[in-house]
């Protein structure tokens, strides 16, 4: 069939453009190997990046059609039956034969493009180091021999290990484009990786470090973007959530942080009357029940404000489905003391 890609071209001459090439292709081809006609019969100027043409080496990562994805996992068929399938309508070219399929190509987003699809990955490798991407075994006595572990908890490592480091999470990540020194969702999915390990005796100083600021866990807004990306089936966004699930289990409550205790007030509260009262939770999050008398005052305009319109809360009636809420709450509990990991020994 006939196809028509439209490539974003970029140099460091010229401000970015789009070309459009059409190409005879089978409809069972990947995207990599169109890329590769194009360049080989038609613009040999065209830069992307390729190794392994196998999803495995995580090289080929570029944006098809406004996501992320591998060129050489996708095909033209199963892109077009992704945007048939989507709400996004499939755009086509018009010829002087009829309209045919076409492809908007682009380079990842959240990284500097050094020309056309290939971007400059040196910001994404040093968030990963970041996180000590290690398994410590640092102040435990190396055993004779290797450090065993039971099958179970080797496959508990199954889904984070699957990690190319192809960066398409990275490229979607709302939070890696608003917040600078977020360490993105590979970070954290790798992060997870080596919590999760048996062997690693390093958990509290990672809970720690993963807890600090913006640039960890508490710096993902949830928007689910990585786990849709992923092209390996990680799901970064469930790491994150598993560590925030580990951090709370662990972190004693006079030393919670603000993001902590938004989380836990949060989860309380509902359990407590089925939605959130609004006065306790200020209270809770900000004043760290009347620790903080800095988080305390930044309340008060606030609570001015809603009194002189007439919108200050002065009572909270539980929600009617407040039993049912609450013993969803512990249902999901229950499932999370059973899948946290158990202690190292040291
Ligand atoms: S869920 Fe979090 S880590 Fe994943 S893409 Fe969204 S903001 Fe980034
Ligand atoms: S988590 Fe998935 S999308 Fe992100 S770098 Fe790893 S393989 Fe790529
Ligand atoms: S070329 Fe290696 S993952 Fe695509």
């Amino acid at each position: 069939m006939q196809v028509c890609f439209q490539i974003q071209r970029q140099s460091s001459e010229r401000a970015p453009w789009v070309e459009t090439y059409r190409l005879e292709a089978n409809p069972s081809i990947t995207i990599l190997e169109c890329l590769n006609q194009i360049k080989w019969e038609q613009d040999g100027s065209l830069a992307f990046r390729k190794n392994c043409r196998n999803t495995i080496c995580g090289s080929c990562a570029i944006r098809v059609n406004g996501r992320a994805a591998l060129a050489c996992k996708e095909t033209l068929q199963e892109e077009l039956d992704r945007l048939s399938a989507s709400s996004f309508t499939s755009q086509s070219a018009t010829t002087e034969s009829g309209s045919i399929p076409t492809f908007k190509i682009q380079p990842m987003q959240n990284f500097p493009v050094i020309k056309d699809l290939v971007v400059e990955m040196g910001e994404f490798w040093k968030n990963l180091a970041q996180v000590d991407p290690y398994v410590s075994t640092a102040g435990r006595s190396i055993p004779e021999r290797e450090f065993l572990q039971l099958p179970s908890e080797r496959e508990a490592l199954d889904q984070v290990g699957n990690c190319i480091l192809c960066g398409a999470c990275y490229s979607e990540c709302n939070s890696k484009a608003a917040i600078p020194e977020f360490v993105g969702p590979h970070a954290l999915a790798k992060a997870y990786r080596v919590l999760a390990d048996t062997r690693d005796n390093a958990t509290s100083a990672r809970l720690t470090d993963y807890t600090r600021d913006l640039s960890g866990v508490w710096g993902c807004t949830r928007c689910f973007n990585c786990n849709t990306a992923c092209p390996m089936g990680v799901a970064p966004l469930d790491q994150i959530t598993r560590i925030k699930s580990e951090i709370l289990v662990q972190t004693p409550e006079p030393q919670e942080t603000r993001a902590i205790r938004h989380r836990r007030a949060m989860v309380d509260l509902v359990e407590q009357g089925g939605w959130i009262d609004e006065r306790r939770f200020g209270l809770r999050v900000l004043g760290n029940r009347f620790r903080d008398f800095k988080g305390l005052w930044s309340l008060i305009p606030l609570g001015i404000r809603m009194l002189q319109r007439g919108k200050f809360p002065f009572s909270f009636a539980a929600s009617e489905g407040t039993s049912a809420v609450r013993s969803l709450i512990h249902s999901i509990k229950m499932r999370e003391s059973k899948s946290s990991k158990p202690e190292n020994p040291s």
